[in-house]
């Protein structure tokens, strides 16, 4: 049992949702580790073809690491803290089986970060996203300032990291940070019917698709094997 996510089952696609809304969806250590263990359980479930990642309510897919929680942390702990989203997020990336990010308001922070470790981005043109970790004197430090540059581009990784200022979901699609942008009436019905389509693809060409974008082929190569 999960107190921070919502699991289901939707034919071969397994919704995941980050479920603390009176907070935005903020990540806690508890968060984290509880999505590390969704995303392994993910991976060994052969039923499970397709991942799509949601937070609840209407506000927030996530708006950022716990900032209550960070706040009274020390050096150490703050470095365990990085260590585990890190973690958390490289086991997204490397799922082996597609992951949608379905953002529908803010994706602040480690939010962001989140839906870049996704591989697909569907968002409601309301979404917000932005990286406003300079303003706490922070960094984004669970691999967001590498993808956000391997997405949209050095300046615009720079621009987003350094002003921490958020942009809309029209900016966003122009600078490939999403695949697609929906009204907030239609976000379900777009995010299912990619997820659906992705479902019924052929999964061991998936993975192997996936290991080459991601990985540079890195699991191939060390298993020895060719595309
Ligand atoms: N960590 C912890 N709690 C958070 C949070 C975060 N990152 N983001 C929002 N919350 C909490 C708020 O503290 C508030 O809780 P409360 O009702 O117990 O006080 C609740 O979520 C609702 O947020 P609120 O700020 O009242 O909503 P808003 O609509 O006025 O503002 C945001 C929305 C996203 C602009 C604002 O919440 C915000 O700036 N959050 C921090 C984003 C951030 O810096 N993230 C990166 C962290 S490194």
């Amino acid at each position: 049992a999960y107190r921070n996510l919502e699991l289901a089952n939707r034919g071969a696609v397994r919704p995941i949702t980050v479920n603390r809304p009176d907070k935005l969806n903020a990540f806690n250590r508890e968060t984290i580790n509880e999505l590390s263990l969704a995303f392994a359980q993910a991976a060994l479930d052969d039923e499970v073809r397709v991942v799509v990642l949601a937070g609840s309510g209407d506000k927030a897919f996530v708006a950022g690491a716990d900032i209550a929680e960070m706040s009274g942390i020390t050096p150490q702990q703050a470095q365990r803290f990085s260590a585990a989203g890190q973690r958390m997020m490289s086991s997204v990336e490397r799922l082996g089986k597609p992951v949608i990010a379905r953002i529908q308001g803010f994706a602040l922070g480690g939010g962001l970060e989140l839906a870049m470790a996704c591989h697909l981005r569907v968002a409601s043109d309301k979404a917000r996203f932005g990286l406003p970790e300079i303003q706490l004197g922070l960094l984004p430090g669970f691999g967001g300032t590498q993808r956000l540059q391997r997405l949209a581009g050095r300046a615009a990784a720079l621009e987003l990291c350094l002003t921490g200022t958020p942009i809309d979901a029209q900016r966003a699609y122009a600078l490939g940070l999403v695949n697609q942008v929906a009204t907030p009436e239609a976000l379900d019905e777009q995010v299912n019917a990619l997820a659906d389509r992705l479902a019924a693809a052929a999964p061991l060409a998936a993975a192997a698709i996936l290991d080459a974008v991601v990985n540079g082929g890195e699991t191939a190569i060390d298993q020895g094997l060719a595309y």
